[in-house]
C-alpha cells in the first residue's frame, strides 16, 4: 500500500523530499493550469505530468509566473508535519513489524520444515482488529523463498469463488479468465500433490468470508494442506473472535486441526515501543525522539491500550496531534519550510489529551463536524447520504461509490471543485481520525484488484507486488466506508451553510 502524500528521493541530497499536496480546502478546477504543471499525485510511481503543448500557442516556450514557480518547485526543507503525518498515515507502505517476536517465531518454526521438506500443513493467526496479524505474515512472506501468495478473502463474492482465485495467484489460469470451480479444484488438486518440490503458501486474510453453512470451501482448503503428499501451506487469518469457537471445533472433528497462533491486544509498552520506533525512523540513531514528546507517546499508547487496543487508532491520535502541533504553527504564522525535523515543535500530553476527547466521546460527533472545513463537511454529508441511498446495504458502501456520488454532486451544483481522488482520500483520512468515518478492509468487487501478491519465485526474481497507478485506485477504492455519525444529527449540524444547504435539500 502507498501513501498518497508524494515522495521524491533526492539524488543529490540523499534524503527524502515530501511535496506538499494541495490541502483539500483549495478549490481545484480540473483543468488549471498550474495545477496541469504540478507532478501527478495519482499513486506512488507519480510522473510530472507533461504539459500539454498546445499547437496553436507560438513556439517560444512562455516564461512562467513566480506562483507557478513556487507550485513547481519542491521546497529545500522537507516540512517535518508532513513527514511526521506521513509516518502515521493510513494505508501507508507496511513498516518493519516492532516486536511480536512471540509469534515470529512460531509461525517461522511452523513454516521451516515444512519448506524445508516439502510438505503441506495448516497455520490459523487470530486476534483482534490492528494487532498486526497482516503486517507480521506479510513481513515473513516477503522473506520466503517459495511461492506465496495473498488473498483478502473479504473480495469475493461468494466463497466458492476462491478457487479459481488461487489457481490465478499461482498462476493456473489467465488474470481475466473465468473458471469453473469444479476445473479449479482439479487443476489445484494435481499442483499441490505433484511431484515438483516446491511449496505453495497462501494466506488467507479475513477468513470468515470463506464460512458457509456447510463450511465446505473451509475444510477442502484444510484438507489440501493436511493431507500427507500435499505441497500446500495455508496460513488462514481472522479477527472475528467468536470464529475460534466455531470454526476449529469443526475442523477438529474432521480431523483437519490447523495450528494456532493467537495475537494478544498489545499493551501500551508495546504500542509506545511501535510509536517511538517510527518516529525514530525519521531520526536513526539519535535518542531524542522528534516530533511527540515521550510523555505524550506514553499517554497515546495507554489511551489507546484501554481503549480497543488497535493500533491504527493510536496511529491515527498521533497523525492528529501532529496536525494540530502543525496548525498551531500556521496560526503563529511560522514557515513549515524552516523546520527540521529535530527542530520542529513537539506534540505535548495536551495535544493528545485534545485528540482522545475528539476521537474517544466527549465531544459529540455532529458539534465536531463544524469544525470541518467546506469539502470535508461536503464529502461527509456524500457518505451519509450515500449510506441512506442504499439502507439496507451500507455495509457494502466503497469508496469509488462515494467518490463518484461526491464528484456527480460538484458538477451538478457547481458551487465547489470536485476534489481529485488523492486529494478525496486526504479527507477521508482526516475524517477518520476525527472519528467522523470509517474506512475498512476491501469490499467485494469481481475481477478488479482482487489479491494482494507477494509471490516471490524460486530463482525467478518475484512476480511483482508493486502497483501501479490503477492498482493503487482499486485497492483504496474498493474499501468499505461507514459514517459513524447519525444522518439527522449531521443534517442539523451542517445546514447552516448555504452550498451544504442544497446539497442536503437536493438529498432529502
Ligand atoms: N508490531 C508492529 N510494528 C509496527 N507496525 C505495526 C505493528 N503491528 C501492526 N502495525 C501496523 O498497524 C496497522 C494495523 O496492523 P495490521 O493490519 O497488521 O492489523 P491486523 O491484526 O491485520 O488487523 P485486522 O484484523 O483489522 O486486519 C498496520 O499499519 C501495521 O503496519
Ligand atoms: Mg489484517
Amino acid at each position: 500500500m502507498h501513501n498518497p502524500i508524494r515522495m521524491i528521493l533526492s539524488a543529490s541530497a540523499g534524503k527524502l523530499v515530501f511535496i506538499s499536496m494541495p490541502t483539500p480546502v483549495r478549490k481545484v478546477r480540473r483543468r488549471d493550469p498550474v495545477r496541469a504543471l504540478t507532478p501527478s499525485t495519482d499513486g506512488p510511481n507519480f510522473e510530472p505530468v507533461k504539459e500539454v503543448v498546445d499547437s496553436t500557442s507560438p513556439a517560444t516556450p512562455r516564461k512562467r509566473k513566480a506562483s507557478e514557480m513556487e507550485l513547481f518547485t519542491p521546497p529545500s526543507t522537507p516540512s517535518a508535519f508532513l513527514v511526521g503525518k506521513a509516518l502515521f498515515q493510513r494505508g501507508s507502505q507496511t513498516r518493519q513489524v516492532i516486536g511480536r517476536s512471540s509469534e515470529r517465531e512460531k509461525i517461522s518454526a511452523f513454516l521451516a520444515p515444512r519448506l524445508k521438506n516439502h510438505t503441506g500443513g495448516a497455520l490459523y493467526l487470530s486476534g483482534l482488529p490492528g494487532t498486526g496479524k497482516t503486517a507480521l505474515v506479510t513481513e515473513i512472506l516477503a522473506e520466503l523463498d517459495a511461492e506465496c501468495a495473498s488473498i483478502n478473502c473479504m473480495v469475493l463474492d461468494k466463497p466458492d469463488q476462491v478457487f479459481g482465485l488461487i489457481g490465478k495467484e499461482f498462476g493456473l489460469f489467465e488474470r481475466r479468465s473465468n473458471p469453473s470451480k469444479e476445473r479449479a479444484i482439479t487443476e489445484l488438486n494435481h499442483l499441490f500433490f505433484g511431484k515438483n518440490n516446491k511449496n505453495y503458501v497462501l494466506v488467507l486474510d479475513e477468513l470468515d468470508h470463506l464460512m458457509t453453512t456447510d463450511q465446505e470451501v473451509l475444510f477442502k482448503l484444510f484438507e489440501w494442506a493436511c493431507q500427507v503428499g500435499s505441497s500446500f501451506i495455508v496460513v488462514g487469518i481472522a479477527n472475528a473472535i467468536d470464529l475460534t469457537d466455531r470454526f476449529l471445533p469443526r475442523l477438529q472433528a474432521h480431523k483437519l486441526t490447523p495450528q494456532v497462533v493467537p495475537f494478544a491486544p498489545y499493551s501500551a509498552d508495546d504500542i509506545q515501543e511501535i510509536i517511538k520506533s517510527r518516529l525514530q525512523t525519521l531520526r536513526p540513531g539519535d535518542a531524542d525522539i522528534p516530533l511527540m514528546h515521550p510523555a505524550a507517546i506514553r499517554i497515546c499508547a495507554a489511551k489507546t491500550a484501554a481503549n480497543s487496543g488497535d493500533l491504527r487508532r493510536a496511529f491515527d491520535i498521533c497523525r492528529r496531534c501532529i496536525e494540530l502541533v502543525e496548525e498551531e504553527e500556521l496560526k503563529r504564522g511560522g514557515s513549515f519550510s524552516e523546520f527540521d525535523v529535530h527542530l520542529a515543535p513537539k506534540v505535548t500530553v495536551q495535544h493528545v489529551a485534545k485528540v482522545c476527547v475528539e476521537g474517544f466521546g466527549g465531544v459529540r460527533p455532529a458539534e465536531r463536524a463544524k469544525d470541518l472545513n467546506l469539502q470535508q463537511k461536503a464529502v461527509l454529508l456524500v457518505v451519509v447520504m450515500s449510506e441512506r441511498r442504499i439502507a439496507g446495504q451500507q455495509a457494502n458502501l466503497t469508496v469509488n461509490q462515494v467518490y463518484a456520488n461526491y464528484s456527480a454532486e460538484c458538477e451538478h451544483n457547481k458551487t465547489f471543485a470536485s476534489l481529485q481522488f488523492p486529494e478525496f482520500l486526504q479527507v477521508l483520512a482526516a475524517l477518520e481520525a476525527s472519528g467522523l468515518a470509517t474506512v475498512t478492509g476491501m469490499c467485494h468487487k469481481k475481477g478488479l484488484g482482487t489479491t494482494e501478491r507477494v509471490r516471490k519465485s524460486r530463482g525467478g526474481g518475484g512476480a511483482s507486488n508493486a502497483r501501479g497507478t490503477e492498482g493503487y485506485r482499486e485497492e483504496y477504492g474498493l474499501r468499505r466506508i461507514s459514517s459513524r455519525v447519525p444522518l439527522m444529527d449531521i443534517v442539523t449540524a451542517l445546514s447552516d451553510s448555504d452550498p451544504l444547504r442544497r446539497l442536503i435539500d437536493e438529498y432529502l
